[in-house]
């Protein structure tokens, strides 16, 4: 019998991590990054992100929670009693990410309701901005609750109630079987149509038309390391957890290198996908592809309901494959955002699963309302730049400080090494987890500050 918090399997370990890396970031950062980046040329720096930072340090977050067997705080005391409150730290930051998240997937549920009939009108940029999120300048309507919004986020919120207060394998371990294979066919299929629509050619032109002059520009590279960061869910005490429910032999190496192929697989597809969109969508208005270029809530509210609308029948089809992709992302996504915290809480105070798992997902729901107010949107951008440039970067600092040195990255390598069937780690991987990272996020990380200061 597998105990509460056990994977059933190394695949549902894995696919269950897939599914925590495959989110908003890879369908609506990404493409843009890409695109903003030195198109073809940003391989070079993303490439270079994803083997010096991406692989080398999952393998060891995955290690010391293999390891330690126990959630992220509890560790973190044992390696030194001083330092608990940074165990809670970031599981706590990881669940405001949850919260935020769950806004997100509210509006996405609701325009798959509105994609059925293009309900978002003539003029989708109206509709977001101003009749679904009331955004208001005036002070009065800061406030303005909207009924709407609550109920497709506390929708969102049983869902992830039904799934996550079961045993793990049981619900996040089932459900991660089904949906991330599902997410990932669903996604062949929108790219495989967008690819076939008139004007496809002039988007990914432009999209992969490559600008090496850029390559010597300090901050493509930054753009890479943080576009891997945020992509798979790197230093967020995530990985840890989910590590830390391996009972049985796992090949941690081999692991690791099967999910960042498969998130770098699905954000470059979804760029094929949403490039040949914007492509058919600069041909049918003759706009430059440039002009329409767009990122976050721009995109998947906006940008795609205005193509939708010119899409003629195919819009029905397309438009709720589009918002379904998008909200099984997110999906199983935020299912990994309640795990850190869940689990530190279950081990500091012996409560169960699911009695932990209760409380929390009420005590979310509750916080997340005030997403479902005039002033959310604006919080939701705020609470994304402190996420992005603040709080994710912070998170891998610590960890790699913790864990490489204080905890000594040199003590995983002999057991991570024996189990592996693909790459052995050396004395390179000592040297990039216990100085190239830490400095070079280090300076990423005080640059972003400067940006969000600025
Ligand atoms: N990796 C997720 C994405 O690409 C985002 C995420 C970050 C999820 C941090 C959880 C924690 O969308």
């Amino acid at each position: 019998m597998a105990d509460k918090n056990e994977w059933g399997s190394n695949l549902s370990f894995i696919l269950a991590m897939i599914g925590s890396a495959v989110g908003l970031g890879n369908i609506w950062r990404y493409p843009y990054v890409l695109y903003s980046n030195g198109g073809g040329a940003f391989y070079i720096p993303y490439i270079v992100a994803i083997l010096l930072m991406g692989i080398p340090f999952l393998i060891l977050e995955y290690g010391v929670g293999y390891n330690y067997k126990s959630s992220f705080a509890k560790a973190i005391r044992k390696i030194n009693s001083k330092w608990e409150y940074i165990g809670w730290f970031l599981p706590v930051a990881v669940f405001m990410i949850m919260i935020y998240y769950s806004a997100i997937l509210g509006w996405d549920g609701i325009y798959m309701i509105l994609s059925l009939f293009k309900g978002w009108g003539a003029d989708p940029n109206t509709y977001f901005t101003t009749t679904l999120l009331q955004s208001s300048s005036s002070m009065d309507g800061l406030f303005n609750f909207i009924p709407l919004i609550a109920v497709a986020m506390l929708v969102g919120w049983v869902i992830i109630w039904v799934i996550s207060h079961r045993d793990l394998e049981s619900g996040l371990g089932k459900v991660s079987k089904v949906l991330v294979p599902l997410l990932f066919v669903i996604m062949v299929v929108i790219v495989g149509f967008s690819l076939t629509l008139p004007g496809a050619s002039i988007g990914l032109s432009e999209l992969f038309h490559p600008d090496w002059s850029l390559l010597g520009n300090f901050e493509i590279w930054m753009a890479a390391f943080g576009q891997i960061v945020f992509s798979l869910s790197l230093g967020m005490s995530i990985a840890f957890t989910y590590a830390s429910y391996t009972k049985d032999d796992a090949d941690l190496i081999t692991n690791t290198i099967s999910i960042a192929l498969a998130n770098s697989l699905f954000e470059n597809f979804a760029a094929l996908g949403v490039f040949s969109i914007l492509g058919y969508m600069s041909l049918q208005s003759g706009t430059a592809v440039s002009d329409l270029v767009v990122q976050g809530t721009g995109l998947v509210f906006i940008a795609y309901p205005t193509v939708f609308n010119v899409l003629g029948q195919w819009a029905y089809i397309l438009g709720p494959l589009f918002f379904l992709t998008v909200y099984l992302a997110g999906l199983t996504s935020i299912l990994s955002t309640i795990e850190p915290l869940s689990f530190s809480i279950q081990n500091k105070f012996g409560f169960s699963r699911s009695k932990t798992m209760t409380i929390l997902i009420a005590v979310g729901a509750v916080i997340s309302l005030v997403y479902a107010t005039s002033f959310g949107g604006e919080l939701l951008g705020f609470v994304d730049t402190f996420i992005n440039q603040i709080a994710l970067l912070f998170g891998v600092i610590v960890e790699c400080i913790v864990f490489a040195w204080i905890f000594k990255a040199e003590k995983l390598i002999d057991f991570l090494n024996s189990r592996s069937k693909t790459i052995k780690l050396g004395k390179w991987w000592l040297i990039i987890v216990k100085y190239v990272l830490p400095i070079f996020i280090a300076i990423v990380w005080i640059g972003g500050m400067f940006d969000v200061v600025a």
